[in-house]
Parts: C-alpha cells; structure tokens; sequence
C-alpha cells in the first residue's frame, strides 16, 4: 500500500536520505493519525544510520535551520514550518528493570518497529526512491487500524515491562480514539500493574489529562478501574465507588455518577481544569457518609472535606499549586450552592451571596451544576433544568444592578478610621463586615453614598462618635 505523504519536508528528507545512504522512514503517531486522517503536529523519522547526521543535513538544505540533538538518545530535533521534526537512528532497545530509560544499541527498521508500544504506532511509510510512499506494517497495524484496536507488537509484557507509561498510553488511545484493548493486551496491562510505580506522576499526569481531554473520558476511566491501576494512582476515586443499603435504603454509585458528570460536562467546556472540578466534585463523599434512620444516606459537608482533598490531591499527583488549583476547589467547595438556591424561591439576597463566593467563575459554575443533574427521573432533571434557568437569569439582572462579582467594598477602611477618629482596630472590620452584609442582604445598594449613611448608622450603634463630618460624594 503506497501513502500520499504532502508534507514539503518529506522530499528533503528523502534527498538526503540517498544521498547519504541511509534510508529512512516516517514512523508512529504522524503515520497512524495521517491513515485516521487526524491532525497531527509531530513527525518522526527513523533512520538506518545517524539521526543526528541526516537531521544536520536537513537543517541545512532548509536553509540553516536551527538542530537541537540529544546526544545521549542519538536523536535530533527541528522546528519546520507548522512541524515539529525528530530524526532517530534506528534502535533495538533493552531496558533497565528500574528505570524507563532505555539502553541504546543501533538496529535494523523491525527491531525499531518491535521496539514500539503499539501495532497502530509502530507502522512506518518509506521515503527511499525505490518504494517511496510504501507502508510497511509487520504487524498488521492497519488492520489493527481498521479494527479499532490497540494491541502491543510483542508479549504484553515485555511491551509493558520495557516502559510501564504505556499502559496509560494504552488506555488514553483507546479512550481518545474510542478503540478497544485486545484481551491479551488488557490481560498485560492487568498482570503488569504494579510497574506503574516506577514512572514518575508528571508522565502519568500527562495521560490523565489526556483522558479528561477526550470526548468521552469516563471510557478511560473505566479502563483504568477494571484494570486496577487507578487503585494504584488514584485510590480516591476507586473509594468513591460502590453502594450501602442500610434498611432497605440504597444511595447512588458516586464513582459512576462522578463519570456521568464528567461526560456531561465534556461537549460544554474545553477547560481542563473545569472537567478537574467535574471529577473531583464529589470526592469527599466517601468521608463524610453516614447513615441515619430517619434521613436515609447523608453526605454533610462533602464538598468541604473534598474541598480540602483536592489541594492535597494536586499536590501529591504533582498538579500545579496555583490558581489552576484554588479554582478546581472553589469549584468543588461551591458545586451544590446553584442547586440549593434553585430548589428554594430563588432570593435576591441568595443569589448575591453566590455571586459575591463565585465572583467571574459564576458562569464555569453554573456549568459544572448543570452536569450534575444525572437523575434518571426525567421530570426531576426538567425541573432542575428550568430552576437553573431561573438561576442564571437572577444571576444577571442582580450583577446588572449591585456588580457584585468582583466586590471591593465602597467604603474603605481610611474613611472609617478619619470619620470616627480610630487608630487600626477591631471596630474597623466589624463595620467592613456589616456593610458587606447589608449589601449582600440587600439592605443598602452597592453604593459609596448608601454604604456611608450605614457606616454612620452602625459606628453610632456602637457606641463610636463621628470626629469628622466627611462629605460623602467627594470621597468617593
Ligand atoms: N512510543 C513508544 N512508547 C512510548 C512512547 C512512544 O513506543 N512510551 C513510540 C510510538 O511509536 C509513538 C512514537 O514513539 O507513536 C511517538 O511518541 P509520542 O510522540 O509520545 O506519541 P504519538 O504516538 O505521536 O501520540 P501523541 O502525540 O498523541 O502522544
């Protein structure tokens, strides 16, 4: 079978590739994803000699592009055009039982192919003048391809055993491209589990975010489960599973409802971290469930506790400590408010206070309750549905009217203290703190001159005397 390969950068290669005598093939993701017709940004190239050399060589019928080689992998990289271009030679690799780097002797194109973790990667198109443009497969990878399955070259095993990350890798191709595993591949990944430990959580992280990234995540998920490594990465969330019937009363699965959340939230958003929060919404169940005789499954504070699980989740899973982070756990903090505010009459004042905890995430909030409405009860999800609309409508009429969203408070700390002539102290706050009240309560407007007629109200509550008669509007 012969593949149109359009890249410019393919004749050069094949230029140079006669010219120095060393063939060379496309290999891996940019075959696979070109007969999938996919995007793809990464070409590699193996060669039967030096990747360093034919990638030189290339840089400089490019017109002197930039070569950056990895002496110690004998690989070289170059940035053309829109592609991003790595030259290996060809390798046959042995690994160390400890460590995923790899031990590097040269070798012919199958034992490179061999080498590989999956038929679908490991097919190669020729750039060489006598069969250019002719796949060559060994391993039935276009059937494979075909089929919708991902299975390893050689013994799962020692596929698995060579570089453990590809029983993630495994799993995420199978959830990004809806294939299915091969029994005997499955099996590996099964019986090889325990050399997950060995990679290091950024590269786990990677294809976990993958996975989250894909159209329907809880495909991998699912996989990672049944397989048993996501006990071993991620044992919170194989806690959320299962279900207590105490007296004839049951609660929902939390682990399936939580992949339900997920696949909802997916055609909504493209942020990573907000399908985070889709996932770690309810991971402080497990903790806080109790049972009791007259309320049934009660789960008080869930989203507190999971509030606090999800810093030391990022922490240890090597995730960022930034504001990625502190917004996955507002999120997960605040994913129950929209819903309690949306079964009781929507209030001003509620709605204010939510605005006022949400501030610009308001929106990414909504969204993340909108997927957690899994009932099977389709009456009961119409209603939440219709509530929630309620909810954003509120939402915007009262950010409208008391800009809320990014409260600052209208009257400063400075004109307390010059007004009642107090040095810093606790006073200050209290009045701070009852003006915001009185704003989110709806008793005063979001207002400079409103906010000071109350400050004078409440230091007189309190016992404080006005040293100084500020005018109000010039101080704003
Ligand atoms: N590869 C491998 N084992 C790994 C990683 C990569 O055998 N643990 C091989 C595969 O042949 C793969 C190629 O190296 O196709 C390139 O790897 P990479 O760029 O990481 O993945 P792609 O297959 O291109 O897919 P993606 O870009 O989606 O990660």
């Amino acid at each position: 079978m012969k593949l149109n390969l359009e890249h410019s950068v393919f004749e050069i290669v094949s230029r140079v590739a006669e010219r120095k005598k060393t063939p060379a093939y496309v290999i891996g993701g940019y075959v696979r994803d070109l007969l999938l017709k996919r995007a793809s940004k990464d070409i590699d190239i193996v060669v039967l000699g030096s990747g360093i050399d034919v990638a030189k060589e290339v840089a400089r019928e490019l017109g002197g592009l930039n070569v950056t080689p990895f002496k110690n992998f004998g690989t070289a990289m170059l940035k053309y055009k829109d592609v991003e271009v790595e030259f290996v030679g060809a390798r046959k690799e042995s690994y160390r039982r400890n460590s995923r780097k790899p031990v590097v002797e040269d070798g012919t194109l199958e034992d490179d192919q061999n080498r590989r973790d999956f038929t679908i990667n490991a097919l190669a198109v020729s750039l060489n003048n006598d069969d250019y443009g002719t796949l060559v497969d060994p391993f039935n990878g276009l059937k494979d391809l075909e089929c919708k399955t991902i299975r390893t070259p050689l013994d799962p095993v020692i596929t698995f055993s060579d570089d453990p990350l590809r029983m993630m890798r495994a799993i995420r191709f199978a959830t990004q491209l809806d294939f299915n595993i091969e029994p005997d591949t499955f099996e590996g990944i099964k019986s090889s589990k325990e050399r997950i430990s060995i990679v290091s959580e950024e590269r786990i992280i990677d294809e976990l975010n993958k996975i989250i990234m894909a159209d329907k995540p809880s495909k991998g998920f699912k996989l990672l489960d049944k397989s048993g490594l996501l006990e071993l990465i991620f044992p919170e969330l194989t806690a959320l599973k299962g279900v207590d019937v105490i007296s004839g009363v049951g609660h929902k699965d939390n682990f399936y409802h939580t992949l339900e959340v997920l696949d909802r939230i997916a055609p909504n958003t493209d942020d990573l971290w907000l399908r985070w929060s889709a996932l770690l919404h309810d991971i402080g169940k497990p903790a806080s469930k109790r049972f009791d005789e007259k309320a049934g499954w009660t789960f008080y504070a869930h989203n507190h506790i999971g509030a606090k699980m999800t810093g030391q989740i990022f922490k240890r899973l090597k995730l960022p400590q930034n504001e990625k982070m502190k917004f996955v756990r507002k999120m997960v903090k605040l994913h129950m408010r929209p819903i309690v505010l949306s079964e009781d009459t929507v209030t001003d004042s509620a709605v204010r206070r939510l605005l006022f905890e949400a501030g610009d995430d308001i929106d990414k909030l909504m969204t993340l309750c909108e997927a957690d409405i899994t009932s099977k009860n389709e009456e009961k999800v119409k209603r939440y549905m219709k509530n929630f609309s309620v909810v954003r409508q509120k939402l915007k009429e009262i950010e409208q009217k008391d800009h809320i969203r990014n409260f600052q408070p209208p009257v400063s700390g400075e004109v307390i203290m010059e007004t009642f002539g107090l040095k810093p102290c606790r006073e200050i706050g209290d009045i701070k703190s009852a003006i915001k009240e009185a704003i989110l309560d709806g008793v005063i407007r979001n207002d400079y001159d409103e906010a000071y007629e109350f400050m004078l109200k409440k230091g007189e509550e309190m016992g404080l005397m006005p040293v100084k008669k500020t005018g109000n509007t010039e101080e704003k």
